[in-house]
């Protein structure tokens, strides 16, 4: 089976034209309450579900380019059941993991990104919400000498701390070398946020319990710096963001605490789930490169057999994940310095500056549309075409090295979406598809419109791609 042939568009896109002809190519949605069992072949969908999903712990971290809930369950539901092994080759914050944990099914997710795993482990480790809330007790009584009043706070919305008032508050308390720190915090924020890791050391929880007042912590980090929220790239303090934080009130230990309890209620949420089902189905996070995924596996004795893949590949150049999540990896100590913040950013997948010797190595792909959709890019932007390459290849790489941990006739549904680059649109769908024919054989296909903001990959000026197509394959 191979993907029908989209008509080419006449003249280069920009991204909201991109985005109507690829409306276009699909047809209008159809409107259902979850994705059918089996849904036809190039259906596409508009998912309105009445009872929304369970939130469980999918909202620890506002991770870019999450999956879709009930996409996962779908694909979990129909390819696999309870006690089926799954993997999530890029995990990401870990949706697939949460979904396959609250149905019993044993996962591993492997993700390059440190933050990443830190989040996807702190989301799927079960703990008994009791002994969290009393954490979260004894953190906000060691914080209660420190806390602001009111008053005090909205003097802080205008001005900071001086420089000699930051020493001797901050005094032995550990920060992170971030380059251009107070750039990015004003002092105030970075003694407290300082006081609440060091009230999450000092309690001396447990490694699981303290990972997951760490994530919340991170959970915090964007919204109480300078930089927006809701970046348009990675990670920037915009014109319109400066404008806001000129009076701008930022209570660092109440969004923690608040943010802890809402986690707190998702963790007694998703343990209740995993008693009704009578899961006790591990899930393991490594860190390390898709790629690779069979040796990352051995390296740390996990089985290096799954019969079924669920997964969200990065976009090419979409998420820029290195700069946006370096706030919260510089403070939760996962990168120190800028030379291994560098290094790491050279090893994601579907990046945008990709080395002279990284893509040196890429050539031709045997696939006549692609090639030609490299040429035409390249003639406008040789960078960008660069870029597009490396991502093939690496995609090519990545189809190779998941089909290597999968038996014959197992499953991989990966999800996917088609974007534009220098105006030409890149058919992503139909070229992975060819990529991965291969080690599999294409079986089903659909799409759905992405409605959660954040779930959208941005391109230029916010527009974001409001498709994403699952692609069932199996494995030959
Ligand atoms: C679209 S996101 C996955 C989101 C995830 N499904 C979720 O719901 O949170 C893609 C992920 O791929 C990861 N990634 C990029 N390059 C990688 C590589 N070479 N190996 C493993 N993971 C990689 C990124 O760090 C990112 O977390």
């Amino acid at each position: 089976m191979t993907l029908p042939k989209p008509s080419s568009p006449a003249t280069a896109l920009s991204a909201p034209a991109l985005d109507s002809w690829c409306a276009a190519q699909l047809g209008d949605p159809i409107r259902v309450p979850a994705i059918p069992r089996s849904p036809a072949r190039g259906a596409s969908f508009d998912i309105r579900s009445p009872d929304g999903h369970p939130a469980y712990t999918h909202y620890l971290f506002r991770f870019p380019a999450k999956f879709h809930p009930p996409v996962v369950s779908w694909a979990l539901e129909s390819y696999g059941r309870r006690g089926t092994p799954v993997l999530d080759p890029f995990t990401g914050s870990g949706t697939v993991q949460v979904e396959a944990l609250a149905r019993g099914m044993p996962s591993v997710g492997i993700d390059i990104d440190p933050l990443a795993c830190l989040v996807a482990r702190a989301k799927t480790t079960r703990l008994p919400s009791d002994e969290l809330v009393e954490g979260l007790g004894l953190i906000e009584a060691m914080l209660s000498p420190f806390r602001r009043e009111e008053q005090e706070l909205e003097g802080l919305a205008a001005t900071d701390i001086s420089a000699a008032q930051f020493e001797d508050d901050v005094g032995g308390l550990s920060y992170p070398a971030i380059p251009n720190l107070f750039h990015w915090f004003r002092r105030y924020v970075v003694v407290d946020l300082a006081r609440i890791l060091w009230a999450v050391d000092r309690a001396r929880f447990g490694p699981n319990t303290s990972r997951f007042f760490r994530a919340c912590v991170a959970s915090i980090i964007r919204r109480v710096s300078n930089a927006d929220p809701y970046p348009v790239s990675a990670l920037e303090v915009s014109r319109v963001q400066l404008a806001r934080n000129a009076d701008r009130q930022i209570c660092v230990f109440d969004s923690f605490v608040s943010r802890a309890r809402r986690q707190i209620e998702g963790m007694r949420a998703l343990h209740d789930q995993c008693a009704k089902v009578d899961s006790c189905a591990p899930a393991e996070v490594v860190c390390g490169d898709a790629l690779r995924a069979r040796d990352v596996l051995m390296g740390v004795d996990l089985p290096i057999e799954y019969p079924l893949v669920v997964t969200s590949p990065p976009y090419c150049t979409a998420v820029n994940y290195s700069r946006r999540h370096k706030l919260e990896m510089y403070w939760l100590g996962l990168v120190r310095d800028q030379d291994q913040h560098i290094d790491l950013a050279h090893s994601y997948l579907g990046r945008r500056w990709v080395r002279r010797r990284d893509w040196e190595a890429c050539g031709d792909f045997g696939v006549p549309e692609l090639d030609r959709t490299l040429s035409e890019v390249a003639e406008r932007k040789r960078p960008r075409a660069r870029a597009l390459r490396h991502y093939f290849w690496s995609m090519s790489r990545a189809f190779g090295g998941i089909s290597r941990v999968m038996p014959k006739a197992g499953v991989l549904s990966c999800a996917t979406g088609d974007s534009v680059s220098c105006g030409l649109p890149i058919m992503t769908t139909r070229f992975l598809t060819e990529l991965a024919s291969e080690h599999f054989q294409l079986r089903n296909h659909f799409s759905y419109v992405l409605r959660n903001r954040y779930m959208q990959y941005p391109l230029r000026n916010g527009k974001g791609i409001r498709h994403e197509h699952i692609l069932v394959f199996e494995r030959r």
